[in-house]
């Protein structure tokens, strides 16, 4: 008896490693966690292409939204760890839904075998064009004075957008600020380009063209340095709020169980798509970071991970702000 549960072992792991070597023989679906068009989704379509033809297969993008990317996250959490299933993931969905959410149902840094990330990416606060401040000071001194004039659009609560707005509304003491909830700051920008909504927090991945086209107003860029791809628009600190500093990233998760062997063959693959022209001109013109060599490896990623959710979880939970506010 013994005996043969050895054997039918063998036979069971035998045959993982052998659809492991064959890998892979069928298309892979990145989930997006987010409406098209926002930034996950431009991120996942950009390195999806070169993906594809490192991997020999289609390697195809499925939109799931809702939740500020936890339906999604969480479907593919608990998805076959086979590889041909995987996430875009970012800071919201895998650092900051940590000290937003207490009901999460996946954990970031154990549910998932991480890949690798594919960008980061510079936050912009921007406003409707016609927004009646020509600049971050004034901007929020405005909003201090009309709170109930002004609605910030995000992408749910956990995602980066109402994230890094939060520490943004802290920074710039706004006080309470109305708020809409998108299924992704894709549908986001559209309403701010409109004038449904008066400002947000997104990005530049998502925001830089609707920037230099004059679509939007661009406040601020929270990060040390002005970006080459909005070089007009001043850093934080010289806009007045230099405690203002935050930058989020993309990166491709897997089912946690995920074969070695296909681990290996994705973080391969996703290292050749960020090495692929075409994929470094597009990053360039949205202003989007390529991440280190290291950051590239399953735990370079999770040191990120890590990183993030130990920086975001204490203020976030002073913040108040959970799931469901
Ligand atoms: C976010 O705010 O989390 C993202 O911008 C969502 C998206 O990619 O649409």
């Amino acid at each position: 008896m013994k005996i043969m549960s050895a054997a039918a072992a063998a036979l069971v792991l035998a045959a993982g490693s052998a659809a492991a070597q064959g890998y892979p023989n069928k298309p892979i679906t990145v989930v997006v966690p987010f409406a098209a068009g926002g930034p996950t989704d431009i991120t996942a379509r950009i390195v999806a292409e070169p993906m594809s033809k490192a991997l020999g297969q289609n390697v195809l993008v499925e939109n799931v939204a809702g939740a500020a990317g936890q339906t999604g996250s969480t479907r593919v959490a608990g998805a076959a760890p086979d590889g041909y299933t995987l996430i875009m993931g970012h800071m919201g969905t895998h650092a900051a839904s940590v000290g937003l959410n207490p009901n999460l149902k996946y954990d970031p840094a154990t549910s998932f075998q991480p890949i690798g990330l594919a960008n980061a990416s510079p936050i912009v606060v921007v406003a409707r064009k016609d927004f009646p401040a020509k600049d971050l000071k004034e901007f929020i001194a405005y909003v201090q004075k009309n709170p109930d004039k002004v609605t910030q659009a995000h992408a749910g609560v956990g995602s980066v957008s109402s994230t890094t707005c939060i520490l943004f509304n802290a920074q710039a003491k706004l006080g309470k600020v109305n708020a809409a909830a998108y299924r992704g700051t894709g549908p986001a920008l559209n309403d701010l380009l409109g004038g449904q909504v008066d400002f947000m927090c997104d990005q530049l991945t998502n925001l830089a063209p609707q920037i230099n086209a004059g679509g939007i107003k661009a406040y601020a860029v929270a990060s040390a340095a002005r970006s080459p791809a909005i070089p007009d628009v001043p850093t934080s600190t010289e806009a007045g709020l230099p405690g203002y500093r935050i930058e989020s990233w993309n990166a491709l998760f897997a089912p946690k169980g995920t074969p070695p062997e296909v681990v290996a063959k994705l973080v391969d693959a996703l290292d050749k798509a960020l090495n692929d022209e075409t994929t470094k001109k597009r990053f360039a013109e949205l202003g989007s970071l390529l991440p280190t060599a290291e950051e590239r490896k399953p735990d370079g990623l999770l040191a990120v991970v890590k990183r993030d959710i130990d920086m975001l979880t204490p203020t976030l939970k002073a913040s108040g702000v959970t799931i469901g506010n």
